[in-house]
């Protein structure tokens, strides 16, 4: 029987559903892949927390060092989460030739480059299937099942606070700030929100799933990043009208002209697999050149499902001779062969509200057709108080047009105002 001696830094709601389930498989795991796997040590500040898990006084350490100099150790769990500590202490580890399975995906996002390359010099494995999409398998996926296809798209909803309060405003018509507070009064959102809501968190895992998929760094700094605290409950209901569901999307696209890599709440088909994941679940749907579409589904979040992942990168560690690094050149910047698509092609929705005057709409269009977009489909709901509500639906156009068209419009004196832009997933 193989012995794995584990330790755990950071005893939060990922650290102990990890430790729990690393404890109550303890049996399965000598059965089934023959491995008597053991948490020899954790490091949480928070003894009483340690101690209610179940964890003996003796393998609560009291700083990094006696992680990093406990032989029994072989695997190191970061599950602390930001920038330092942490990263002082996954160097510290693999530094003292343990490997590390983290979590952390601001901490991997940011500098897997310098993580990596420690790693490589100490022959120390370093894993993070944890760092995305919680429980769901993806970077697994992607780098070994997936390997033999060129990815050409990816697109996810892959952060279950923004979904959450999208499938909850979207079921009740409720505006974003009431939505927020009930999700975090339910636990569903942090009391800092920032990091969801904004789209940070879901920034950094498409950088780590796209430079996966792309075979080249995607700084997370080059990802465009709108979240959802301007999303209005009108537009979603006008969408789900028009048989669109509204969904936080990351998109990673690789084609013939270049890389876009975008996050931002947009209008996805009804019918399309992505918009029947609702509430904290997420997805990601991939697009590659031999095996078509792979849609990977589950829990994104929590303590049990990230724990998931975790253990699978233990066990994957504990049983794999050699090393799985980054599929492409681990270096901090984006290699300067790379062509970033910032200018991207995308179908659009617009809310406006128009004077109700014989020919404002000729002119309303005459603002398109100088910037070249095509209009799909205008949908005029009755007049109130001498304004009318307009939706507008175009054709794929760019990015730059659209913005162009919409200052336009918006310093028009006879069109009261664009009220807002949604993209279109066509
Ligand atoms: N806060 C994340 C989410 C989970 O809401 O999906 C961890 O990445």
């Amino acid at each position: 029987m193989k012995k794995v001696g584990v330790a755990i830094l950071g005893l939060g709601v990922v650290g102990g559903g990890t430790y729990k389930i690393l404890t109550e498989n303890a049996e399965f795991y000598k059965k089934n892949h023959g491995l008597d796997i053991t948490v020899e040590g954790v490091l949480e500040l928070n003894r009483e927390r340690a101690l209610s898990l179940g964890v003996e006084e003796s393998k609560i350490a009291s700083n990094i060092a006696e992680i990093c100099s406990n032989s029994d150790i072989d695997i190191v769990v970061e599950v602390m989460g930001g920038i330092e500590p942490a990263k002082s202490f996954v160097l510290a580890a693999l530094n003292s030739g343990k490997s590390v399975v983290t979590s952390n995906k601001e901490l991997y996002c940011k500098f897997s480059h310098e993580l990596e390359k420690v790693a490589k010099k100490n022959g120390c494995g370093l894993y993070y299937e944890a760092t995305c999409v919680g429980g769901v398998p993806v970077i697994r996926a992607l780098l070994d099942n997936l390997q033999g296809n060129k990815i050409t798209s990816m697109m996810g909803i892959i952060n279950g606070t923004t979904n959450y309060i999208l499938t909850k405003m979207s079921d009740c018509g409720a505006p974003y700030g009431e939505v927020l507070k009930e999700a975090q009064k339910l636990g569903y959102a942090e009391a800092n929100p920032t990091s969801d809501v904004d789209g940070f968190d879901a920034a950094y895992k498409l950088s780590i799933l796209s430079s996966l998929s792309f075979h080249t760094k995607i700084p997370y700094t080059e990802i465009y990043r709108e979240g959802i605290a301007d999303v209005d409950p009108v537009d979603i209901q006008y969408g789900k009208r028009l048989g669109y569901a509204m969904k936080l999307l990351a998109i990673g696209k690789n084609g013939e002209n270049g890389i876009e890599v975008r996050v931002h709440p947009a209008f996805i088909k009804s019918n399309h697999p992505l918009a029947s994941v609702n509430d904290s679940f997420n997805a990601v749907y991939i697009t590659g050149d031999s095996v078509d579409d792979v849609m990977l589904y589950g829990r994104g979040a929590g303590a049990l499902p990230t724990g998931s992942a975790i253990v699978g990168d233990i066990i994957y560690c504990a049983t794999h001779q050699g090393n799985n690094y980054s599929t492409f050149k681990n270096t901090e910047k984006a290699d300067p062969s790379t062509k970033f698509i910032k200018n991207f092609e995308s179908e659009y929705f617009l809310r406006l509200s128009v004077n109700d005057k014989a020919g404002v709409l000729s002119k309303l269009m005459s603002h398109f057709s100088k910037h070249g977009i095509s209009i799909s489909q205008v949908i005029q709901e009755k007049a109130e108080n001498g304004q009318v509500p307009l939706i507008i639906l175009t054709h794929s156009t760019f990015e730059n047009d659209i913005k162009k068209t919409v200052d336009e419009i918006n310093s028009a004196s006879d069109v009261t105002k664009v009220l807002s832009v949604v993209r279109v997933i066509a």
